[in-house]
């Protein structure tokens, strides 16, 4: 696989700890970020010195991370939360005092901690003086994290040998940022990292809106959230995937390729756009009626009431998806949100609709908008499965684990 088919939508954080060699941090993000990687990064105060929050910021697109204990970051994305978003931690330059932290256990600030807590894999780009290299505390330290059991796993690439900024000569020189990549390349493209490669996914998230007049229109209840996580999951496990989105506030998952809409008709006209694909995940709330002669000004409000509105259906874009035929994806999956009997209704839908799964999810107490879903799959086999109650994305990573295991059948 090329690099960019490797690292399309996989998600970096990099940790630029102080040293020299910490401008070509700034290349291995220009590089990882062409080969449509999303990169965060975690600068040391070290760091600070040699390069600009500024440079990493503008080259990540993302605001750089400093300290352990800054609200305004820990609202955005905990540090817990950071160490876990990515798919692979990359330490560029390792410094022999980060080395000497990670290999102890010490977490006093915020590079050391996010070293702790993570459960990715940790790769480290050493970087320092030839003799501080070869020192037997440096080498154990780096013995004793590539030693450990039941960890995620410490990689190491480099040093290199050569002439070092001080002057001296031997192994110490920061491996070169496309030796980094490849390394990283190398760590992601393992055998099960990315069972969906090679395979496309249309899934449709957030609600549809259907006008009334230029002002005023209906809608569903739908924050997009799980959709979206879905999008993403299916992208962490290599799939191509296009998001057909109605009106939501939430950014685009990395490597995902949006397409906005707006109504119902909107909706169903770019997942057609989008097939063929091997997977379908319908889960948007799709507005069930339409206003049918749309008003072309703002109508006003009249002494002889309120005025009447006539509905027409919309088009079921779930069922048309599932309908035999050449574009059929191989694995079409809908939602049924439901207040009650939610084993009979899903049920009754995945035969209603034809697809292949129904992710069944009780929406009578709080799912919209918040974090966490508690759903139960049915297949047309007739398997069932209840997953607890957990964060979005992670009933997203189990239907795109689920998913992967049906292809890999
Ligand atoms: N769906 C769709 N197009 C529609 C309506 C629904 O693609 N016009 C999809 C949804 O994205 C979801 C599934 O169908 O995957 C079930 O949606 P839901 O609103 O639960 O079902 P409805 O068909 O609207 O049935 P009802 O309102 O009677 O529960």
């Amino acid at each position: 696989m090329t690099p960019a088919a490797t690292l399309s939508g996989r998600k970096i954080l990099l940790i630029v700890g102080g040293g020299i060699a910490a401008y070509k941090a700034l290349e291995l993000v220009r590089l990882l970020k062409k080969a449509g990687a999303g990169v965060m990064s975690v600068l040391t105060p070290a760091g600070a010195e040699f390069v600009t929050p500024m440079s990493l910021a503008a080259l990540t697109g993302h605001p750089v991370r400093q300290a352990l204990f800054m609200p305004e970051d820990e609202t955005a994305m905990g540090h817990i939360e950071l160490s876990r978003w990515a798919d692979l931690v990359v330490v560029a330059p390792a410094t022999a005092g980060l080395i000497a932290k990670a290999a102890n256990g010490l977490a006093d600030d915020l590079a050391s901690t996010t070293l702790l807590a993570t459960d990715k894999k940790v790769l480290l780009a050493p970087a320092m003086n030839v003799r501080m290299w070869l020192h037997p505390a440096v080498q154990a330290n780096v013995e004793r994290l590539k030693g450990f059991d039941g960890f995620h796993g410490v990689a190491v690439v480099g040093p290199d040998e050569g002439e070092m900024a001080c002057g001296e000569f031997g192994p110490g020189r920061m491996a070169e940022p496309a030796a980094i990549l490849s390394a990283i390349e190398g760590l992601l493209a393992g055998p099960d990292g990315r069972p969906l490669a090679g395979r496309t996914a249309v899934v449709t998230a957030g609600p549809t809106f259907e006008p009334i007049d230029p002002v005023r229109g209906l809608t569903n209840r739908s924050s997009g959230k799980q959709g979206y996580a879905i999008a993403e999951a299916l992208a962490e496990l290599g799939a191509r995937v296009t998001l057909v989105s109605g009106p939501v506030a939430l950014a685009a998952p990395v490597g995902v390729e949006r397409v906005w809409v707006e109504t119902a008709k909107e909706m169903q006209a770019a997942v057609q756009a989008a097939l063929p694909a091997d997977i379908a995940v319908m889960s948007a709330a799709v507005a069930d009626w339409r206003v049918d002669g749309v008003a072309s000004g703002k109508i006003k409000k009249a002494p002889g009431g309120p005025p009447s509105v006539a509905l027409i259906e919309n088009p079921d874009i779930l069922a048309g998806v599932s309908a035999p035929g050449k574009l059929r994806p191989k694995l079409v999956i809908g939602f049924a949100a439901e207040t009650t009997d939610l084993e009979a209704n899903a049920r009754a839908k995945l035969s209603r609709k034809g697809c292949d799964w129904i992710v069944g999810n009780d929406v009578s107490d709080d799912v919209f908008g918040s974090e966490g879903n508690a759903v139960t799959l049915f297949t047309r086999g007739g398997d069932v499965e209840s997953w607890p109650r957990q964060p979005k994305s992670g009933v997203a990573r189990k239907l795109a684990m689920r998913i992967a295991d049906h292809f890999k059948a």
